[in-house]
């Protein structure tokens, strides 16, 4: 006797598991299965496809003819900081810049001014308001990034409440060490990177990857090699918040030093497309950004599929450049805006987002973890299409029902 069985799914959203992320042609195929049924127990899948004879359980759960997915993964936030910066919208409306609000001293250092007042229980509060928001749009795994402390005390502090997050909600966190996010005011930038150089060996054992800001006017791509390599010596894998407004070659780099995951790439170079063929290094893109900061020019997300690239998508859910936690919306800029189909759109958000930040999730197959998602909607590319509400009816966390 199983614990749980899920019957009358209309469609069910399987995408394939493999041990490195699906890339180009691969993202477009997805399994569908209709009338479909999952049994679950202890928490885990014993079965996910088409309706079959021979299962029993103690309860059974009624899709009425919903969809259902592997719950979605979101694998770029920034969900643990103070405060918030509505005022710089209008400031962007004046035209001033993203780089140019951060070179005077607010954006991104602003958020550290106030990340670094607030107390552990106040940054808790906060992000706890997110995660549920998440949790209740169908998100159960999230990276999570440090980087508005910019020194050991405050970048402690958010990945301790980071690690706090996943102890108190039914999802999974990865926790990344963003140390190098900004320069803080009035510090050089050497003297200020070694220092956080220094604190990975702290960091280590609290964090599941170093991530760093290569942009002009923040870290160079020599800096962020230097940063890097000291990371992957420490046997901390990385990531890189790469060529996201100026083309420095970050993505090139990123496969250079073997990183999970390079994000952003809005203005990645052709050599760097072509280069992430022959690699395992995942671009998260995170065209909600783009569509934040006003701008016209998003990633190039067909380029990098049509050269058999890994591609997946994130919210960078963060109070300055993609103030959403609804990776749903996602969804819809990546088929408007980056030219996605549904089928890539559903891998970028489940199974590649799970490569790129070493999840074991977004599958549903026998003996994963039965995290999964019951929407309210006729097929799986109304979700894309329907934008900015939430489709999710139903989110069940390790077979346990935690949003209906
Ligand atoms: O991924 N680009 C750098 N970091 C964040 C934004 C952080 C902020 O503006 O507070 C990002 O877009
Ligand atoms: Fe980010």
């Amino acid at each position: 006797m199983n614990d749980t069985i899920i019957k009358n799914i209309k469609s069910l959203i399987l995408p394939k598991k493999t041990d490195r992320p699906l890339k180009g042609k691969e993202m477009d195929e997805l399994e569908i299965a209709d009338d479909a049924m999952v049994v679950i127990d202890g928490g885990k899948i014993v079965y996910a496809g088409p309706k079959t004879d021979g299962y029993e359980a103690k309860e059974t759960i009624d899709a009425k003819g919903m969809i259902a997915s592997p719950a979605l993964i979101d694998p770029h936030t920034h969900v643990v900081h103070g405060g918030s910066r509505e005022h710089e919208m209008s400031l962007k409306r004046q035209g001033v810049d993203y780089l140019t609000i951060l070179e005077k001293g607010g954006g991104i250092l602003n958020t550290v001014e106030q990340t670094r007042k607030a107390t552990h229980e106040a940054l808790f509060e906060k992000a706890s308001k997110n995660i549920v928001r998440m949790i209740q749009h169908g998100v159960l795994t999230v990276e999570s990034k440090s980087g508005y402390g910019l020194d050991r005390e405050n970048e402690l502090k958010q990945l301790n409440v980071s690690r706090e997050i996943e102890e108190n909600f039914p999802i999974e966190m990865k926790h990344t060490f963003l140390g190098p996010h900004a320069i803080p005011k009035g510090a050089d930038s050497e003297t200020f990177l070694n220092e956080m150089i220094d604190l990975l060996d702290e960091v280590k054992d609290i964090s599941d990857f170093a991530d760093i800001f290569c942009e002009t006017g923040v870290f160079t791509i020599e800096q962020s090699r230097r940063y890097m390599e000291a990371a992957n010596e420490k046997g901390l894998r990385v990531k890189i918040h790469a060529d996201e407004i100026d083309p420095l070659g970050g993505l090139e780099l990123a496969i250079e030093q073997n990183a999970i995951s390079a994000d952003h790439l809005v203005a990645a170079s052709e050599t760097g497309k072509t280069m992430l063929k022959d690699s395992d290094t995942v671009a998260v893109l995170l065209p909600g950004t783009t569509f934040y900061l006003g701008k016209d020019k998003f990633a190039d997300a067909r380029g990098m599929l049509d050269n058999d690239g890994a591609v997946s998508l994130a919210t960078d859910y963060n109070p300055g450049s993609c103030v959403t936690d609804n990776l749903q919306m996602i969804m819809a800029i990546a088929g408007l805006k980056l030219k996605m189909t549904p089928n890539e759109i559903w891998n970028a958000v489940t199974v590649n987002a799970a490569h790129a930040i070493g999840s074991e999730r977004g599958t549903l197959v026998e003996g994963d973890a039965a995290n999964l998602v019951i929407w309210d909607a006729p097929n799986h590319e109304y979700i894309p299409y329907h934008y900015g509400v939430n489709h999710a009816h139903t989110v069940i966390a390790d077979g346990k029902t935690v949003y209906e």
